[in-house]
């Protein structure tokens, strides 16, 4: 709103139902691109250009609270009683990168993704996991309902539901991952959360946030952030075959469970 305050109102103007989405914030209310009606934070119609105004006119609007970068949603209108749950890089920490990516693939299959080490040595080979040799073993070492430490990988990793993913990747030198080692060993870290939203059938909308307790310069260096969304992409892209084939499979019927193992 004109405060800078997040606000959510149904994206589906009251005139003819255009997306508001499409239009633009002009002094702090939506305005939709068709014919101009503009609306305020609650939802309310304040402006129809080019005809006689009609009071109590209006899309709904929700309560948002919006904390450490993310924005909370209501959308049973009832007022947030809770606190909303804190997700700032750790202490000492710098944020480098915070990107929103579109991905063709169902939300569940996404987060079981992230959350799988062992296929990076056979799917991340011209990324992060470059190089790695195989390990007899992977294990997942839990030391908390959903946290754990990977072996023998130096990550630390936790999942919040519904659909949030931490990691913390210890880091021998900078962008090396040494094994044998856990993360708090490690003289540098590199932090990342992936919110996982579900936005249609069959697509998530991916929130990754990155973050580093070392270099912290890296923030100033030109071009930096296309460095960053480049890279995501590449990771992402080596998964994003996989997933969608696994998803083309499940729709036709197929398990996606039907032989877990150790490290599953
Ligand atoms: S459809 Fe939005 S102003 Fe007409
Ligand atoms: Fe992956």
């Amino acid at each position: 709103d004109a405060d800078g305050i997040a606000a959510c109102v149904k994206d589906e103007c009251a005139h003819r139902a255009c997306p508001l989405s499409l239009g633009q914030v002009v002094d702090g209310q939506v305005e939709c691109p068709y014919h101009g009606w503009a609306y305020n934070r609650g939802g309310e119609c304040t402006k129809m250009p080019s005809t006689r105004y009609c009071k109590g006119v209006g899309v709904k609007s929700l309560t948002v609270q919006e904390q450490d970068g993310l924005i909370w949603v209501w959308p049973g209108g009832a007022e947030p009683t809770t606190e909303v749950p804190r997700f700032h890089a750790p202490e000492g920490f710098t944020t480098h990168a915070e990107l929103m990516l579109d991905v063709p693939v169902e939300h569940g299959l996404l987060i079981e993704n992230l959350l799988d080490l062992a296929h990076a040595p056979f799917t991340h080979t011209s990324t992060f996991a470059k190089g790695w040799s195989i390990p007899e073993l992977v294990n997942i070492k839990m030391n908390g309902a959903l946290v754990g430490n990977w072996d023998p990988y130096p990550i630390d990793m936790s999942f919040e539901a519904p659909c949030i993913t931490l990691s913390t990747i210890g880091l021998a030198r900078p962008g090396q991952v040494e094994k044998g080692l856990r993360a708090e060993d490690c003289p540098k870290h590199l932090y990342q959360m992936h919110v996982c939203l579900p936005s249609k059938k069959g697509h998530t909308r991916l929130l990754y946030r990155m973050a580093l307790d070392f270099m912290p310069w890296v923030q100033y260096v030109p071009f930096i952030n296309s460095v960053w969304q480049q890279m995501a992409n590449q990771v992402l892209g080596e998964d994003l075959r996989l997933v969608l084939g696994q998803q083309e499979r499940m729709a036709v019927g197929s398990d996606t469970w039907a032989n877990p193992v150790s490290y599953d």
